[in-house]
Parts: C-alpha cells; structure tokens; sequence
C-alpha cells in the first residue's frame, strides 16, 4: 500500500489529522492497535476550547458537538469552601464547550467512514522504516499478515506509550517530566449534574471536580493516594467523600447514583522535543502529557494536528517546506503554555502529601489573588479557553 501521510493511531490527534488532510485532499491511512470499540470505550475529559471547536468544523466533524456540546461561560473555583466564579465571557468574551472526548471520537469515527478513509484497526507490530532517509515506509500485522505501507511522511497520533516517539534515536530527544504524588479517581453516573458549571475544589483532604457530560450525566474526580485501587472505594465511600469535599451548599443537592464507570489516572507533565524528526512528526500525547486540572490534553493535541495539517497542505498545495520546518518550534509554544497552566491548576488545587504549612499559605495567597485582582481572573480565563495555536 501506499500514501502520502500514514498517520499511526486513531485517538482524536489521528483521527482529527486524517480528516483534515482529506478536507485538502491529501491521501492517508490511519494504523490502529486496537479495535474501534475499545477506542471508543475510552473515559478521558470533555473540555473543547475555541480553536478545538474550529478544528472540528474544518474536518467536518462538527455538527453534533454544535447541537449536543454544552457552551460553559465560566468556571467555579473553590479553596477550603471559599467560592470564586471565573467568567471567560466578562473576562475575555470566550467561551468553552463541554463534550466528551469520546463523543469527539465517535464524530471523527463517523467522518472518516463518511468519506471513505482507510482506517487499519488491530494492526500489530507497528515498526517506522527510514525515517531519516528518503523513502520512509510503515510495516505492521494485520490478521496474521505482514503488510508495508510506503508514505511520504509518518504522523505519530500513537499517545504516551506509541512506538513513534521511541523510533527516534534517544541522542535526540530532550525529555521534561514531572510526576505528581497522587491520582485521580474518577466516577461516571447517570445523575444531572450538581451544578451548571465545573467546579475544581481544593480541601485539605483533596482535591475534587464536579463535571459533566450532558445535563443527565456527571463525571466526577476526586484526588487520591497512588496506592489507593478502585476496589478500595465502593460508590457509597466515593460520594460521602465527594461531597465532605464540597462546600455545603453544593454538597446538600448532589445527586448520587451507581457508578457506571470508576477508574483512577496518575497525574504527569511531560514535554519531548523536538517534535518533528526529519519524516517523522509527532502530535498530542506522542509528544506531551498534561495533568488534567486544565482540561488541556484533547486541545493540546486538537492544536498540533492542525498546524501539521496546516503544514503538509502547503507542502503539497504550494511546495513550501516553511510549515513543515516550522511545525515543532510553533507547536512548542503553545505546548509549553498549555504546560504552565496545568501545572500551575494543579499545584493551586491539590493537598501534596509532602506540603507542610508554608505551602499551604501560598496556595490560599494565589487563589485570594484570583479574588482580589482583576488581571490574575483574567490570565486564568485567557489560558483555560485557550492560546491560539
Ligand atoms: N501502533 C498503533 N497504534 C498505537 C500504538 C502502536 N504501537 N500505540 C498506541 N496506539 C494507539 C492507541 O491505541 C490510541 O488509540 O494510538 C492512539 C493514541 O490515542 P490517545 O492516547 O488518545 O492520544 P491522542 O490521540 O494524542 O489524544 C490526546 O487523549 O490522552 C488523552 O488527554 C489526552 O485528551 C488527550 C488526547
Ligand atoms: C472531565 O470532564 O472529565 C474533565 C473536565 C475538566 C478537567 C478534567 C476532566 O479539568
């Protein structure tokens, strides 16, 4: 077989980069390790900035999220039950919309059937060929078999733990990580949602997030001990700590339910850079993780695949290699401020099991900062709905 660009994994980076390089005509084939439905089944956060919206509508895929998605004006942030409402609107006349990255999935899914784009689902044994040379090409295991696909350029869309990232010679890489003391412990029910808007909670327990999914289904998280197991928190433990968590009010009118889903997620930064290796350009969790209190991860990558969308439609459209040569040192910028964010989100909102006192009061001086000074509200706004790309 042969393409253009052969794009390994179908998270929302591949897919969306699939569909955007069909959108300007240029032909790729997207290698999958797992089936579709095991993509699908997936829980990961919700959050779509602008520039996501944006994505979506130029690789069509949009018109669901538009009648679905759920527009957020604001964020509700409590320390120690102390409220602070951030308006993106009054602040910087944004907004963000809350739909499940699942149900971006799906959407993308749906869009690359539509138009008739070749996804390789169960292909095992990925390998990168000549990346540094001339004639790059992809082999894998498709049912038993051995196929090669012969490209001009690899994107890998194959998360933290793809074969991409690691195909580049170690000498190259330089690798920034930071891994944080605890998890999240996440619960997902058919119960409305305790309030309109996220709340991101600190208290000296833990932190805690009160989101959604619609208006008839929540997605809850609470901070736990990395040693803690899902089997260690029954539904009945997870809701009376929920709500111990949460200022009273909110506490009182949360509605509770069977989990339909429970599963805890270590918390990491991590930034590898470069992100382009002569053939080979990596996107989203291939290259950088976030912590989730930002809500980052998904326009994270959402950002990357359209400058390297943006990139290879010059290359082709115009024969330029400027956005190709360009791609990581553009991506970078962003990636770096997306970084900050969660890592400053994360170390304002948790209890660290190492913290003593002193940290503590910083914590409260940053968050009655957001209270006290217009522009600390207004830089929060400005990075949760997002940096342009
Ligand atoms: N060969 C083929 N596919 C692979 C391989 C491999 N060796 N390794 C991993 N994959 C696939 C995975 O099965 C997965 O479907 O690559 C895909 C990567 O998808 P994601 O992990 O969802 O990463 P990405 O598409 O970059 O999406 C970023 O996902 O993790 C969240 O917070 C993150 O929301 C962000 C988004
Ligand atoms: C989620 O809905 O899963 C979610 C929302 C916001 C976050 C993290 C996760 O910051």
């Amino acid at each position: 077989m042969k393409t253009q660009v052969a794009i390994i994994g179908a998270g929302p980076s591949g897919l969306l980069l699939g569909q955007l390089l069909y959108q300007n005509g240029i032909d790729n084939v997207i290698l999958e390790r797992k089936s579709g439905e095991y993509v699908l089944s997936r829980i990961r956060a919700g959050v779509l900035e602008h520039t996501t919206v944006q994505g979506l509508e130029k690789a069509g895929a949009a018109e669901r999220m538009h009648r679905e998605g759920l527009v957020h004006e604001g964020v509700e942030l409590v320390f120690n039950h102390q409220h602070i409402r951030v308006d993106f609107e009054k602040e910087i006349g944004k907004h963000v919309v809350v739909y499940g990255q699942t149900e971006v999935t799906r959407d993308l899914m749906d869009a690359r059937a539509a138009t008739g784009g070749i996804t390789v689902y169960e292909a095992q044994d990925v390998a990168l060929h000549d990346i540094d040379g001339n004639q790059p090409y992809v082999t894998y295991t498709h049912n038993g078999e051995t196929h090669r696909l012969d490209c001009d350029f690899i994107a890998g869309c194959d998360g933290f733990h793809g074969v991409s990232r690691q195909s580049i010679p170690a000498d190259v890489l330089k690798t920034y990580e930071r891994v944080y003391p605890f998890g999240w412990l996440g619960l997902l029910s058919d119960t409305p949602p305790v309030s309109e808007e996220l709340i991101y909670a600190k208290h000296p327990n833990g932190f805690a997030l009160c989101s959604q999914r619609s208006t008839t289904r929540s997605r809850y998280y609470l901070q736990v001990p990395l040693s803690d197991t899902v089997e260690d928190w029954s539904d009945e433990r997870f809701w009376a700590e929920l709500k111990n968590r949460l200022p009273p009010a909110y506490a009182a009118r949360l509605i509770t339910g069977p989990s339909l889903e429970k599963s805890i997620a270590p918390l990491r930064s991590f930034v590898s850079e470069p992100m382009r290796y002569h053939a080979l350009f990596l996107a989203g969790d291939a290259a950088h993780i976030v912590p989730p209190t930002g809500a980052k991860g998904l326009n994270l990558a959402a950002g990357d695949v359209q400058c390297l969308a943006d990139a290879f439609a010059d290359y082709y459209g115009n024969g330029s290699s400027a956005g190709i040569d360009g791609y990581s040192e553009r991506c970078m910028k962003r990636v770096w401020a997306a970084e900050r964010f969660s890592w400053y989100m994360t170390k304002l909102l948790h209890t660290f099991p190492d913290g003593d006192e002193f940290e503590e009061k910083m914590q409260q001086a940053e968050f009655n900062q957001l209270k006290l000074t217009e522009h600390a509200a207004k830089l929060l706004a400005e990075n949760y709905v997002g940096l342009p790309y």
